[in-house]
């Protein structure tokens, strides 16, 4: 693997070693000094044009955990601002020494094209509609986790998915693992690219959902009310959001999941959200122990001390 641009295309045995990375590389949160060697020397650039909370910030300490020497470029307050290009950017980021580019931006396809033009790594950190693959992967061990394997699970993707490069790098995972995926959401925000790609597809939530071993609850982008693209948030919440009580539909021990942020109230209810069901911290955890793997692969750490 020479970059990490999407989970379409990886097979069950590339997903499984980066969750077992993962999952041994978590061991090191637990400790009081977070900290092995194993990156010394190597430098990371976190160049990220879009906010982030999560991915920018777990990528920022999954490096420093690893030693790694880690710089944050944002967009805003840099030359981009004056002209220069995304192209030219990353060049000069290069020409300083940096061993690998995680980046995030608003047009799919940019990670893959600055890994065609660049000698080092590029991690895709959300591109677009296109993919986020490391959230695929940190959803995939949350639920591997919670239910002791993936194959067989049948996982709901509820909300945005038009829109969504969770859902993608979500589907491309789970089913590589074996898992049986559903995608629930209004009419409108159900891509029809999507038939025939192995999924299953429905804008009636109980029937998304009923029996589901995980449900996957995306956030609402409240423009596209604005928009007209979804009905009122209250209607929204009516007939997809994930509340204690569309919650029966699914199997007892539902493992339920959102990338974050999240809107309270509209796709998910607080009750959930902080319910027995929900493990949003853990895949918040998880996703600092997968970016250290995928980190650790790129850039052919050495010994895990
Ligand atoms: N899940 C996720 O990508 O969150 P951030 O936008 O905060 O990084």
């Amino acid at each position: 693997m020479q970059d990490l641009l999407g989970l379409e295309g990886l097979s069950a045995k590339d997903i499984a070693e980066l969750l077992d990375l993962g999952q041994a590389l978590s061991e090191i949160l637990s400790r009081p000094i977070k900290k092995v060697p194993t990156l010394r020397g190597r430098a990371v650039a976190n160049v990220f044009f879009e906010p982030s909370t999560r991915t920018r910030n777990s990528f920022e300490l999954a490096g420093k955990y690893l030693s790694a020497d880690v710089i944050n470029f944002q967009g805003s307050g840099s030359s981009v601002e004056k002209g220069e290009t995304v192209w030219d950017t990353a060049d000069n980021l290069q020409a300083m020494g940096i061993d690998v580019v995680v980046v995030r931006h608003r047009l799919s396809g940019v990670p893959k094209r600055l890994a065609d033009m660049l000698t080092i790594p590029v991690i895709n950190a959300g591109d677009g509609t296109h993919e986020h693959p490391t959230q695929g992967l940190l959803d995939l061990l949350t639920a591997r986790q919670v239910h002791g394997r993936i194959e067989g699970l049948k996982v709901a993707i509820v909300g945005d998915i038009l829109h969504s490069r969770v859902a993608r790098s979500d589907m491309w995972g789970f089913l590589a693992m074996g898992a049986d995926v559903t995608f629930v959401g209004p009419p409108n925000l159900l891509p029809g690219t999507l038939v025939g790609m192995g999924v299953h597809i429905t804008s009636d939530l109980r029937e998304g959902i009923e029996g589901a071993d995980v449900i996957q609850a995306l956030r609402i982008q409240r423009e596209r009310q604005s928009a007209g693209e979804i009905p009122s948030l209250k209607e929204y919440r009516d007939r997809w959001g994930i509340t204690e009580d569309s919650l029966r539909w699914a199997k007892d021990e539902v493992l339920v999941m959102h990338p974050g942020p999240q809107n309270r109230g509209v796709e998910i209810d607080s009750a959930v959200l902080d319910g027995p069901h929900c493990r949003v911290l853990q895949q918040v955890q998880n996703g600092v122990a997968i970016r250290m793997a995928v980190l650790y692969r790129l850039l052919g750490g050495g010994t895990h001390e």
